[in-house]
C-alpha cells in the first residue's frame, strides 16, 4: 500500500486549513485530486489517506470518490483522452472520432493503451458546443476535431511531444493536472492561458445585439458586493422582515381562522382573470419581441443595445 509522501502530506494540510476547523470535511474534493496528482489514481490507499486525514471513513470518503467521473479507480495514462459523444457533438461527428481512436489505440471506454500513455474515455458534454465535436487531452480543449486530427494528436501523445491544444494553457499530464486542481498553482512559463472568448462563443451575443434582444431591467454597472456588504445586505433584510411581523400578525388576527388544508373562502381569492391578461400579455411580447414597450419604466426591453 502506497504511503504517501511527505511533501503530500504538507499539501494535504495546507488544504485542510484552507477551511474552517468545523468544517474541514470540505477539504475532501481537493484532497482526492492531491491523491491522484501522486498516484495518477484514487486508489484504496488514497481512499485511506484522505479519511485518516479528515477523521472520515472509507466509505465516506470511497462514495464522494465514485460519484465523480475525475476521480479516476483504476490506473489511468499520462493522456486522458475524452471525446465529447454527447448531443450536439454527437450530430457533427463526435461518434466518428471516438470510434477511430478506439480503433487505432486499440482500447475502448476508459480503458489504458498497453504502454500506459493514453486513456480513452467517452464523455458527456464538455460545455464546449460551440466548438463540436470537441475532444479533451486532461482537461484542455481541441476544437472542431475529425478522426483523423484526433488520431494525429494521440500519436504525437505517444510519440512523447505534447501537441498545442486549441485554446488555454498548454498541456501538463495527468498527475500534474490533478496537482492544479488540488488548488496548487502551475509554475511552468505559459501554464496560465490568456486571450478573450473565440467568435463561436459571443455569437449568440452578437446575434442578440444585432436583434436588439436585452433582458429587461439588466444593469451591466451593477456592484458585484463584498461578503460584508452582502452580510450587511442580508442584516437590513432581515430586521425589515422583523419589523414588518406585528402588521402581519395583526392583519392575521382580524381574519376568520379556519383548520389547515381547508380552502381559502371564495372572498379570499383573485378576483377571477385578474392573472390571465398579464400573462398574456408578457408572453405576446416576449413572443412579437416588440410590444409596445411605451409603459415600461425603462422602455428596454428591446432595443436597449442599438
Ligand atoms: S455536446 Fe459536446 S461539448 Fe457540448
Amino acid at each position: 500500500m502506497t504511503v504517501f509522501s511527505e511533501e503530500t502530506r504538507a499539501r494535504a494540510r495546507e488544504i485542510i486549513a484552507r477551511y474552517p476547523a468545523d468544517r474541514s470535511r470540505s477539504a475532501l474534493l481537493p484532497l482526492l485530486h492531491l491523491v491522484q496528482s501522486e498516484e495518477g489514481y484514487v486508489s484504496p490507499a488514497g481512499i485511506a489517506f484522505c479519511a485518516e486525514v479528515l477523521g472520515l471513513n472509507k466509505a465516506q470518503v470511497g462514495a464522494v470518490a465514485s460519484f465523480y467521473t475525475m476521480y479516476k479507480r483504476r490506473p489511468t495514462g499520462d493522456w486522458l483522452v475524452s471525446v465529447c459523444t454527447n448531443t450536439m457533438c454527437n450530430v457533427l461527428g463526435g461518434q466518428e472520432v471516438y470510434d477511430a481512436l478506439v480503433e487505432h489505440l486499440g482500447v475502448g471506454h476508459e480503458e489504458t493503451t498497453a504502454d500506459g500513455t493514453v486513456t480513452l474515455e467517452h464523455a458527456e458534454c464538455l460545455a464546449a458546443c460551440d466548438y463540436g465535436p470537441v475532444m479533451t487531452v486532461n482537461y484542455d480543449f481541441f476544437d472542431n476535431v475529425d478522426p483523423k486530427t484526433a488520431v494525429g494528436v494521440v500519436d504525437e501523445l505517444r510519440a512523447g511531444s505534447r501537441p498545442t491544444p486549441s485554446r488555454g494553457a498548454r498541456l501538463c499530464q495527468l498527475k500534474e493536472m490533478s496537482l492544479q486542481l488540488a488548488g496548487f498553482a502551475d509554475e511552468r512559463a505559459d501554464a496560465v492561458a490568456d486571450g478573450g472568448p473565440g467568435e463561436p462563443t459571443v455569437r449568440g451575443l452578437r446575434l442578440a445585439q444585432e436583434h436588439g434582444i436585452a433582458v429587461t431591467g439588466f444593469d451591466p454597472n451593477t456592484p458585484i458586493r463584498s461578503k460584508a456588504e452582502a452580510e450587511q445586505a442580508a442584516a437590513e433584510a432581515k430586521a425589515k422582515a422583523e419589523a414588518a411581523k406585528p402588521a402581519a400578525a395583526s392583519a392575521g388576527a382580524a381574519k376568520e381562522s379556519r383548520p389547515a388544508g381547508y380552502a381559502k373562502p371564495a372572498s379570499d381569492a383573485k378576483p377571477a382573470g385578474d392573472e390571465a391578461p398579464v400573462k398574456e400579455r408578457s408572453l405576446k411580447d416576449a413572443a412579437a419581441g416588440m410590444g409596445d414597450t411605451a409603459g415600461s419604466p425603462a422602455g428596454n426591453e428591446r432595443g436597449a443595445d442599438q
